[in-house]
């Protein structure tokens, strides 16, 4: 049986989740498959993936009943406008009636003319003046507005944001608008980016915490660190287990993407970590110093001022 924290709609979600990101189109459908085999529910996706397609085709090609599976995709930059036609599409995509949490990727709308080759999915990878891609007549507040409408179709159970700051989060929270609560905000996190403000925030208006590139990313060197190694060898653990029960045993819910089978299933692998070894490992930016793994280019805009 796995962990699972509970969302401020009621329902459940299972702490470990496989993260898609950055997978083709045959990795990401065997890795869903491969996790479901191994006992994953939660399963992360989004538009800007571009693998919704294998993604849900794995999900319905698994056996697995589609309610005993957590499903999170996200809304596009360039969609904020028509959050409903972009779900629409994400689940012909995944050939799905419902996701159960659907996230605005980022709290920035850009501009439909910042597309790519007709490809909506797809910005310049060098914004020519960054502001030229920002839809000026909007903001993102507007479009949670519109995505709260969401939940009454019926064709997603919660939603939730993706890349916010405590100050995006007050935007949207302000009293005065009424505006749903936010089941959750997933962010990066991981020992080099603790977030410790942030989730603590989140945590204060009951909004569940997600975390991507748990591990770093493939970039980071975390997982070979000597100091990871060592707690994880207390545990008779791989030192990728740790980093994953650390988020745990802080209080959130961990996307680890891998689509290599054998990590797949070892990345299942939960247990307690003893709280000093979870403040040691929180402490280690302190050493190493903070770093952010995902791409500027689309975190630069609004979205941790
Ligand atoms: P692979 O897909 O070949 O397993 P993050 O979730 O932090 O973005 O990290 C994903 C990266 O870490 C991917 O490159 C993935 O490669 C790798 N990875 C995932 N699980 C493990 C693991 N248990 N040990 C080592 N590397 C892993």
């Amino acid at each position: 049986s796995q962990t699972v924290l509970k969302l401020n709609t009621g329902a459940t979600i299972p702490a470990v989740g496989l993260g898609t990101w950055d997978s083709s189109d045959e990795e990401a459908y065997n890795s869903v498959i491969a996790a479901l085999k191994t006992g994953y529910r939660h399963i992360d996706t989004a538009a800007m993936y571009r693998n919704e397609v294998p993604v849900g085709k794995a999900i319905n090609e698994s056996g697995v009943p589609r309610s005993e599976i957590f499903v999170t995709t996200k809304l596009w930059s360039t969609q904020h406008r028509n959050p409903e036609a972009a779900l629409n599409a994400s689940l012909e995509r995944m050939g799905l009636d419902y996701v159960d949490l659907y996230l605005m990727h980022w709290p920035v709308a850009l501009k439909t003319d910042a597309i790519k080759d007709g490809n909506f999915l797809t910005v310049p990878e060098t914004f020519d003046g960054k502001r030229s891609v920002d839809l000026d007549d909007w903001d993102f507040v507007k479009t949670w507005e519109l995505m709260q409408k969401l939940v009454q179709s019926g064709k997603v159970k919660a939603i939730g944001v993706s890349n916010f700051s405590i100050n995006n989060l007050k935007d949207i929270l302000k009293p005065e608008l009424k505006f749903i609560v936010p089941a959750v905000n997933q962010i990066e996190i991981h020992p080099q980016l603790p977030q410790e403000e942030l989730i603590e925030f989140c945590h204060s208006k009951g909004i569940v915490v997600e975390a991507y590139c748990p591990l770093g990313s493939s970039k980071s060197s975390l997982l070979s660190d000597p100091e990871i190694s060592k707690i994880a060898e207390k545990y008779q653990a791989e030192p990728a287990q740790v980093l994953i029960n650390w988020g745990i045993a802080r209080g959130y819910c961990v996307l680890p993407k891998s689509s290599n089978p054998k990590r797949i299933e070892s990345n299942f692998k939960t247990f307690t970590l003893s709280p000093e070894d979870t403040q040691a490992i929180s402490a280690f930016h302190e050493k190493y110093g903070v770093h952010r793994y995902v791409d500027p280019n689309w975190g630069e805009f609004k979205a941790f001022v």
